[in-house]
């Protein structure tokens, strides 16, 4: 008998004591032993909940029982739960999680603990909710080498974007639905401003790179920018607008970046709408692998949670490669990244022959409600920003491309 312990009883801890218990025979089948959730652990008491007797308070009941081998941190934020993790990892106990601002923060260290002490830091639910994305970074790309990774990787704003565009709907109504629907952070700032979908990126681009960055700071910005009319001028144009994080090397330097990209109808990404999440890994044998699925929520986030454990219980573990924290030398400059641009201007007609002469020749050129939207040639950032202060135009818009 396998006993474990959940931390945390909120929408990803109920929902990882429902999967445990609903699947228990198939997953004890699976593993070839029987398991058991011997504590939750939570600051609140569940009086109507099934699980009321698993409940405790004091995580020393947890860390203090020789029989706890596997332990599911669920608690989100950076503390406790990283001084847990730390603990339980040092005790000999392996640890899953979903919590990826503790993976982004802290996973080079805690996988070096882990390894240290003959056990297993997991994290596939960190990124992408219920989509394998972790497990396969760490076992089925093993003979290619990354070149990049993008993709949505945030259920909420996703979900945000994709009623924005196709109800014109407000930004704060939708907001209130995805928070309703449990899709968003407790703070939703941090998915709304993008840091949610900066801490994943950092952690696929250490999954494929090796080096961690600082969630923090990397390049990030959010969708609290985006209007309506923004949305409406990428249509006009055949792109949608998703939030993207995105990782690559640049002259063997790690880009992590998350902003809004505007994505054209023939990339697979463009038809990823609500709260799915797509990923696109490429690499150097295998081409362009696609990942789809539910990226938030109680039952899809529980399920990767659940898996892990799962992996650990049948004793067939395969971790992920050692992270080394990145130096400045194996950061990129971001003003040397190069993409297309969406750029919208504010220009009377008869002077929109400007734009073509500073941009040169674009995919697409428009006018709708006197505005002039069209995609420029790839240059890098510093190019970009260096002919929009040149264009002596008003910009109203201007979306990354994502090819
Ligand atoms: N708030 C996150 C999202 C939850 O919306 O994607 C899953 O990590």
């Amino acid at each position: 008998m396998i006993s474990t312990a959940l931390l945390g009883f909120g929408i990803v801890g109920s929902g990882t004591a429902e999967v445990l218990t609903r699947n228990q025979a198939l997953i004890e089948s699976r593993i070839g032993d029987s398991f058991r959730i011997r504590y939750i652990l939570d600051l609140r008491e569940f009086p109507d909940s099934p699980f009321a007797p698993l409940i405790v308070h004091d995580f020393n009941t947890i860390l203090n029982d020789p029989e706890i081998s596997v332990v599911a941190e669920m608690m989100g934020g950076s503390h406790p739960a990283y001084d847990f993790t730390k603990a339980l990892l040092m005790a000999g106990k392996s640890v899953v999680t979903s919590n990826k601002e503790v993976v982004a923060n802290f996973g080079t260290e805690l996988l070096q603990i882990a390894r240290e002490n003959g056990v297993h830091y997991l994290f596939e639910a960190s990124v992408g909710g219920g989509i394998p994305i972790i497990s396969p970074l760490r076992k089925d790309f093993s003979s290619n080498r990354i070149t990049a990774i993008s993709g949505i990787l945030n259920g909420t704003t996703n979900y945000i974007l994709t009623r924005m565009k196709n109800e014109g709907a407000a930004f704060d109504d939708v907001l209130r639905d995805a928070q309703r629907l449990g899709y968003a952070e407790r703070n939703p700032a941090a998915d709304v401003e993008g840091l949610d979908a900066a801490r994943k990126t950092v952690i696929l681009a250490a999954m494929a790179f090796g080096k961690r960055l600082d969630p923090n700071a990397i390049h990030c910005e959010g969708i609290t920018n985006i209007t309506p009319e923004d949305c409406a001028y990428a249509e006009s144009a055949g792109y949608a607008i998703k939030l993207i994080g995105h990782t690559s090397l640049m002259d063997g330097r790690v880009v992590a970046m998350v902003s809004p990209r505007a994505v054209r109808a023939d990339n697979p990404i463009y038809g990823v709408n609500d709260v799915f999440n797509g990923i696109l890994v490429e690499a150097d044998m295998v081409g362009k692998v696609m990942f789809y699925g539910p990226g938030a929520g109680k039952l899809p986030t529980a399920s990767a949670v659940a898996a892990d454990m799962i992996e650990i219980m049948s004793g067939r573990t395969v971790d992920a490669a050692e992270w080394t924290d990145a130096g400045t030398d194996d950061i990129a400059d971001f003003d040397g990244y190069v993409c297309r641009s969406l750029l919208t201007f504010d220009v009377p007609k008869e002077q929109a022959a400007g734009l073509r002469a500073v941009f040169g020749a674009s995919d697409y050129f428009t006018g709708r409600n006197g505005k002039h939207t069209f995609v420029t040639k790839p240059m890098s950032e510093a190019e970009t920003l260096a002919r929009i202060a040149s264009a002596g135009f008003p910009l109203v818009s201007r979306i990354r491309v994502l090819d």
